[in-house]
């Protein structure tokens, strides 16, 4: 297990570095991010290039026996560049040009940006090629499926759509243009959501291919870099570091000709009020480690108080700088890379706060950090267990754009169900795995396919037969909805699941902000919120029945025998409790033996390797928590950790 830093020796005097690199190696520190803004200074001026400073540093690390990452700096163009090229700067919706002296201000597609860009990827991987010592490649830094409305970009979305469409008369049927007169009669009509109304107003048909598009466009980009390095540096992995940005590329296709995931992890330094928000860093994480499901980088991780474009955010508390990239490890990471070693003095992000402070006097956050690197080299032998998982939760980027397009109901986001039933698992203690909807899933035992909202080819057909199979599957409202285009299918709900669950909505009332009752059989009730759908049983059986509005003991949640395996359909959002309830019986049923009664923001998630099972137990809490486990135990962190016998 290896911790690391982002450093930035283009933002220090050459004074610093040594006795930086020098306490690094003392700390432990393994490995090094480079570069990823600093093309100003490896090409001052056009075709000039100046690689002599970065050479000194990586042979300074070098020396240490610190690895290093070395990103390609395309995130920004020097201003020469831009001056020369006015054209390669971004084009916003309104048709302005984006304001440049921020970062990630090029046109992805500017053949001017393009060329700049292949040959500053080309020259600088040619030359490290040789040191053993840059361990990877990160491309650019935090790309996002952004759209530039630039006349190139334009014609780049005509073309993607006519690849996929072939005749305008495919794509108006697709779409279901005659509404509002918006049939295509040339491909020049075609224009990408300009101004500023609500995307609500655009058909969603329109703007859900205009979401891949953006997604694929970027990625064309990741992968045009990808294949520069991998001609000059065969055999080096690569990676792009990614976060949870408004408009996120789809990461399963992002991610499939790279070798690894890299994922900037900032989680919050405020407990919140409701700590339950906590598991959603778990949540991130697993779903991080499921985009190719392998181990994974943190290639960013906080260190302490954030705060540049916001206000200054409370700092990292005792215990977070540790706590936070053990629990990295404990979801699948192998590698945590803090951001940053120093804080930066100048610049946007110089509230961004580092692991030392602008005085550059190592304070109580350094020495924390200290321990982990000692901790994590106590880890070693966790580097060879894997987590494995009997529970799979699907997660589908084309739901998620289309759920952000068309909001279904006041409060009621995609994420915030996948979310609920994940911590549900986390709550009982076990792994669950967070993975794309075209992954084979036979092998698990339960899977969780909520808001099945777009039909992907082929996904309901696997929810089949894994059912048949004796697999468990848990369904929810607003699944079957839609086809591939966005249009809405002409048949009862969840229209292609409809015989697998062996029942269908009736009638459904979105009812957002409002909340309802449920009833069980065994009497206990819950709230439920956002969304109802009233159930007609065919096969199945209720498992609970409304207890408020018009429906009042009609179907809300429904169990059916399918094949050798039950399909459970939830047609409305509840309160946790709920999730707790219903995802213990169906462990109960399935026999998968759990943790019962784990104090609330409490994980654990287990590693197993060929002789050993190492258990990660997480407090997401400032609180003192104690939980009771089976079986015998040793401790592998060198700090203090009651155990009792
Ligand atoms: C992101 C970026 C970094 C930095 C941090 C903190 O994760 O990748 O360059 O901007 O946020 O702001
Ligand atoms: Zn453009």
């Amino acid at each position: 297990m290896r911790i690391g830093v982002d450093y930035y020796p283009e933002h220090w005097d050459k004074s610093l570095w040594r006795a930086d690199a020098d306490l690094m190696k003392e700390t432990g520190v393994k490995v090094v991010r480079m570069s990823e803004f600093a093309w100003c200074r490896l090409e001052p001026q056009e075709g000039v290039f100046d690689f002599t400073w970065l050479d000194e540093i990586i042979e300074i690390f070098e020396e240490r026996g610190i690895d290093i990452v070395l990103c390609t700096p395309t995130n920004c163009p020097p201003l020469w560049f831009y001056e020369k090229y006015p054209d390669a700067v971004q084009t916003e919706r309104d048709g302005r040009k984006t304001a440049t002296g921020i970062r990630g201000h090029r046109c992805l597609n500017s053949p001017e940006f393009l060329n700049y860009s292949d040959r500053i990827v080309d020259k600088m991987t040619k030359r490290y090629a040789a040191h053993k010592s840059v361990i990877a490649w990160q491309i650019d830094n935090e790309l996002e499926a952004n759209f530039c409305f630039c006349e190139t970009c334009v014609g780049k979305y005509r073309s993607w759509l006519k690849d996929k469409y072939g005749t305008l008369e495919r794509l108006n049927k697709a779409y279901g243009n005659d509404v509002w007169s918006g049939e295509y009669s040339s491909w020049e009509q075609i224009k990408p959501p300009y101004g500023h109304y609500p995307q609500a107003w655009l058909n969603p048909s329109f703007m859900l291919d205009f979401n891949r598009y953006a997604s694929d466009g970027m990625i064309a980009y990741v992968d045009r870099q990808a294949e520069i390095i991998r001609k000059n540096c065969p055999g080096v992995e690569i990676t792009t570091n990614v976060w949870f940005c408004e408009n996120m590329p789809n990461f399963y296709k992002s991610f499939s000709n790279l070798d690894f995931v890299s994922y900037d992890n900032y989680p919050t330094t405020r407990i919140p009020d409701n700590a339950e928000e906590c598991y959603s860093h778990a949540f991130h994480l697993d779903l991080m480690r499921g985009v190719k499901r392998q181990s994974f980088w943190i290639m960013e991780q906080l260190s302490g108080g954030l705060g540049c474009w916001a206000p200054m955010a409370r700092t990292t508390t005792p215990g977070m700088i540790q706590g936070y990239s053990l629990q990295a490890f404990a979801h699948g990471a192998d590698t945590v890379v803090h951001f940053r070693w120093r804080t930066a003095v100048s610049g946007a992000e110089m509230h961004w706060h580092g692991l030392i402070d602008h005085s550059n006097v190592p304070g109580r956050r350094f020495a924390e950090f200290a321990k982990l690197c000692k901790t994590a080299e106590t880890l070693q032998a966790v580097q060879n267990t894997e987590l494995k998982s009997d529970i799979a939760i699907l997660y589908s980027p084309e739901n998620e754009y289309a759920f952000k397009i068309q909001p279904q109901t006041n409060g009621m986001y995609y994420l915030e169900q996948i979310m609920l039933l994940h911590s549900a698992f986390t709550k009982y203690g076990l792994n669950v795995d967070i993975i794309g909807q075209h992954e084979d899933i036979s092998d698990y035992k339960i899977v969780v396919a909520p808001e099945m909202y777009v039909t992907e080819s082929g996904v309901a057909e696997r929810l089949y037969s894994f059912t048949e199979q004796g697999g468990t599957v848990v369904l929810t409202n607003r699944s079957g909805v839609k086809n591939e285009y966005n249009t809405c299918i002409m048949e009862q709900l969840p229209t292609v699941y409809r015989k697998l669950i062996g029942a269908y909505v009736e009638e459904y009332n979105p009812i957002g902000y409002d909340s309802g009752m449920l009833r069980f059989a065994d009497g206990s009730t819950f709230r439920c919120r956002q969304w109802c759908d009233v159930m007609a049983v065919e096969t199945a059986e209720p498992v609970a029945c409304y207890d408020s509005d018009f429906y009042k003991g009609k179907a809300a949640i429904t169990k059916n025998r399918y094949g050798a395996g039950t399909a459970y359909y939830i047609g409305t959002v509840g309160e946790k409790s709920l999730y707790y309830k219903l995802i213990k019986e169906i462990l109960l049923e399935k026999e998968i033996p759990f943790v019962d009664g784990l104090p609330d923001n409490v994980e654990i998630t287990t590693r197993t390797g060929e002789d050993m099972t190492v258990r990660f137990i997480f407090n997401n809490t400032d609180k003192e928590q104690s939980i009771q486990l089976e079986g015998k135990a040793i401790s592998l962190l060198p700090f203090e950790m009651k155990i009792e016998r």
